[in-house]
């Protein structure tokens, strides 16, 4: 579904070469939920957005559904991402990486988002996530976690084949991060594939796999069992 070969990532900066993926491996089959953890600055973002076809590598080669992502042109790029991926950003405003037209067409990429003509999906998300009350709000009049909601509504509306999450639970108390997990596992049961990012370790319950990251590159492994139960809810 998506791998990493020998991926290394080098920004230049005025204090010098910074290297946010150092000769990185990996590897994420589908159906799987594999948590990758590792401390703040390590590249756990970096890596997503290079996943996610938003940033070209300075080496190395990234497949998503065995084609090589950056050896395609941007159309056919986008075209593969908008066909098969779904985001939750750590920061849901305008990402610091786009211009001001990629984050437009990004956020344009999920069709029908919580759009004009009622749509059951995004309705059935909406509840889900205990937003309702909150459909018609600008996300300046969102809390965070109900902004961090929306983005998890909007990241599963087209019921992506892979769903990429950078701390989805960042911004939640403890209720509405069970609620998010219990949406992620009903996507993950109903077949979906998921690389989640985080420091912490209230994901592992849900994860097949639990890799560490440290400095650019995945360092270790654990092989965890699924969790065994249903979820009520099952969103593919
Ligand atoms: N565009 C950039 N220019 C320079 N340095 C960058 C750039 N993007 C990332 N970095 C650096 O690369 C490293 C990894 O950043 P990244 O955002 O991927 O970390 P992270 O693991 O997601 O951290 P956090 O848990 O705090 O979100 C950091 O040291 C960061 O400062
Ligand atoms: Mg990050």
């Amino acid at each position: 579904m998506l791998s990493f070969d020998n991926v290394t990532t080098v920004h230049p900066t005025p204090q010098g070469e910074i290297r946010s993926l150092d000769r990185l491996n990996l590897e994420v089959k589908p159906g799987e939920f594999v948590v990758l953890r590792g401390p703040s600055g390590c590249g756990k973002t970096t890596l997503l957005l290079t996943a996610g076809g938003m940033l070209r590598p300075t080496s190395g080669t990234v497949r998503l559904e065995g084609r090589d992502l950056y050896a395609l042109g941007e159309r056919e790029r986008n075209r593969l991402r908008g066909q098969t991926l779904g985001f939750v950003f750590q920061m849901f405003h305008l990402l610091p990486y786009l211009d001001v037209e990629e984050n437009i067409q990004l956020a344009a990429m999920p069709r029908n988002l919580l759009g004009t003509a009622p749509n059951p999906r995004a309705l059935e998300l909406l509840q889900l996530l205990g937003l309702e009350t909150r459909r018609h709000h600008r996300p300046t009049a969102l809390s965070a976690g109900e902004r961090q909601r929306t983005a998890i509504a909007r990241a599963l509306l087209n019921r992506p084949r892979l769903v990429l999450a950078d701390e989805p639970t960042g911004n939640l108390d403890p209720a509405n991060a069970s609620e998010v997990f219990r949406l992620l596992r009903g996507y993950h049961e109903s077949g979906g594939t998921l690389l989640l990012v985080t420091h912490g370790t209230a994901a592992d319950a849900l994860a097949d796999r639990v890799l560490e990251m440290h400095a650019g590159a995945i360092s270790s492994r654990a092989t965890r069992p699924a969790t065994g139960s249903s979820p009520a809810v099952s969103p593919a």
